[in-house]
């Protein structure tokens, strides 16, 4: 997934119709032509791509099928160490590949029968009232480059491992669908950007980056966390907090970097109880009056 304003790779199209991807600094990627011409290739796909039409396909080099694998080969143990037992559950009901990269198509063919939610194609940075509004459909915009392979552990940017790996076992379970659609019915509602922001933030330190309690243990269920064995290595040495909505909701973060900071639900109903709660039911009165409390309180 992609917001909008933050230290992304940005692609653009040519005047002769050559599309460019521009990488952010701190990409492993930035000095390697033979990657960055490929990751043009790919976003190329993605604009040419009109919804309706079958999803675009991918013919994945070697090269790319060996970092899915070594990702996919990495995170096994450490999902088991690590993942809520709600993101493991629907890892099995998934099911995905894990010796090459899927088809969007496939992921989708998978995902639709447990909760009914689909992939589509994204070039990069999409807009945030368009990927939220996507979300209130229960389709999940995604990219399809693969990460740099010098840095398989942690990339600066959402991958395809990230999308499929982290958001779609997520998505398998019918609890954390239940919670991200809310995310996005709630941007079909709100008018101003700040109210939307807000809902993004609060989504930023759950559906993200979100960890919870697991009896005594602490386990994390955020896609960002669970796409990254690097991260998935670190998260419990942050700084843990308890949900606050008015916290999540203005705190500033690096979307580039390990997350320092997180926040720690109960459990999935208390998720749903303060986040999926608060999605359901936040207009842009309420996000200014959240806001405004913080304000209030610096
Ligand atoms: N670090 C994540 C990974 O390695 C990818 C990522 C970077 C990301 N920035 C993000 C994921 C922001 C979600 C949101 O898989
Ligand atoms: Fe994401």
């Amino acid at each position: 997934m992609f917001e909008e304003g933050q230290l992304y790779s940005a692609v653009t199209t040519e005047d002769d119709g050559t599309v460019r991807v521009h990488l952010a600094d701190n990409h492993p990627g930035l000095h390697d032509d033979a990657y960055l011409r490929r990751r043009g290739e790919i976003a190329a796909t993605a604009l040419a791509y009109r919804a309706g039409e079958p999803l675009p396909t991918i013919d994945y080099t070697d090269a790319e099928h060996d970092i899915w694998r070594t990702v996919c080969a990495e995170l096994a143990p450490k999902h088991e160490r690590h993942a809520h037992p709600e993101f493991l559950a629907g890892k099995v009901a998934l099911g995905l590949p894990t010796d090459h990269v899927p088809q969007l198509a496939e992921v989708t063919e998978r995902l639709l029968p447990l909760t009914g939610w689909s992939y589509t194609a994204a070039p990069g940075l999409v807009p945030l009232r368009d990927f939220y509004g996507d979300l209130g459909r229960r389709t999940f915009n995604s990219t399809q480059y693969l990460r740099h392979g010098s840095q398989p552990l942690y990339t600066p940017e959402p991958d395809i491992l990230h999308e499929v790996v982290g958001h779609g076992n997520q998505l398998a379970s019918p609890r954390f669908a239940a919670v991200t659609e809310a995310a996005g019915a709630a941007s079909l509602r709100l008018e101003t950007d700040e109210a939307l922001k807000f809902v993004a933030d609060v989504f930023w330190f759950s559906m993200e980056f979100g960890v919870m309690s697991d009896g005594d243990d602490l386990k994390a269920y955020g896609a960002g966390i669970l796409s990254s064995y690097g991260e998935l290595d670190e998260f419990g040495g942050m700084e843990i907090r308890p949900l606050d909505l008015v916290d999540m909701g203005t705190l500033n973060y690096d979307i580039t970097a390990y997350q320092p900071v997180l926040f720690r639900a109960d459990s999935v109903a208390h998720l749903e109880d303060v986040v999926g709660q608060f999605f359901a039911t936040v207009d842009d009165d309420l996000a200014a009056r959240l806001r405004a409390q913080a304000g209030a309180s610096v």
